[in-house]
């Protein structure tokens, strides 16, 4: 941790500790220490490998349902596999403390994982969807797939019509009661949390104006100077899984 976090620390962990309301808006980030690789890491991110408009578009989808069908599948497998860091662990620890003394805590997250959930988190906001409910494209049927790969690709409804994976793609507007209830938590927390998120994707990434307009404070962890990083009030160098329990636990939270 730099000069200024030290000299600011004291406040961070106060707020920590006693903020009326806590938001943390999540990235991928959040994820890397449990396996899931990033999107935009130089080398390991999945757009660094793999062309979005190939894979993460509906019109993508349109010209080779296959491929993207097989791609979000495999996806959703290797997920299964892993498991929460002790990021997620530490959040859900600080969700339960909060509740416990009747401040709110929202947890905005734009990782389609379910790795919150897995690690106990209960008011989990999910900007992007996830990669596990599967919904038919021509009438709207979903339910939650935590079984092995499919057979077929797409996965046919009982309709006959093609079932998608229930993330956001480029192009396609975020779920509508989630972004009101990012935008209204946001807009009123004392504290907002940006973690392990390249701040570079919107709506998702303006959450943090509705904060700073409201006067809340803003902390953000990441290994990496991200464009939110010189206007953070506490901008903390590393990761996640390392940071988060120790801050949390020097809290007392
Ligand atoms: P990115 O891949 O854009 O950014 C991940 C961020 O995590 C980077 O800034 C890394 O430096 C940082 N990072 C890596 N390891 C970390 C660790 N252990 N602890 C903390 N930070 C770490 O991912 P997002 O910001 O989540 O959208 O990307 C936003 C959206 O863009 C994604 O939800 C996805 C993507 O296209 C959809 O799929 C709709």
């Amino acid at each position: 941790m730099g000069v200024t976090v030290i000299m600011f620390e004291r406040e961070l962990l106060n707020l920590i500790a006693t903020a009326n309301s806590i938001v943390a808006l999540n990235g991928a980030g959040v994820s890397a220490e449990s396996g899931i690789p990033t999107f935009r890491d130089a080398l390991t991110g999945l757009w660094a490998r793999y062309n979005p408009e190939e894979l993460a578009t509906p019109q993508a989808f349109g010209k080779n349902p296959q491929l993207v069908s097989r791609w979000y599948d495999q996806r959703r497998c290797d997920v299964l596999k892993c498991m929460p860091n002790a990021g997620h662990i530490a959040l859900a620890r600080l969700e339960e403390t909060c509740r416990q003394k009747g401040r709110p805590f929202t947890l905005i997250t734009q990782n389609v994982d379910r790795l919150h959930r897995a690690a106990g988190s209960q008011n989990v906001i999910e900007l992007h969807g996830n990669l596990f409910t599967w919904r038919c494209i021509d009438c709207g049927w979903e339910a939650d797939e935590s079984g092995p790969a499919f057979d077929e690709h797409p996965p046919r409804c009982e309709c006959g019509g093609l079932r998608r994976p229930g993330v956001v793609w480029f192009g396609e507007a975020l779920p509508g009661a989630a972004l009101l209830k990012a935008q209204r938590a946001s807009g009123k927390c004392a504290l907002f949390m940006s973690l392990g998120t390249s701040s570079v994707v919107y709506p998702a990434a303006a959450l943090v104006d509705l904060a700073f307009e409201n006067g809340a404070k803003v902390l953000e962890i990441n290994p990496e100077q991200t464009p939110l990083s010189r206007r953070a009030h506490w901008s903390l160098r590393g990761k996640c899984g390392e940071i988060l329990p120790d801050l949390i636990d020097r809290a007392g939270s």
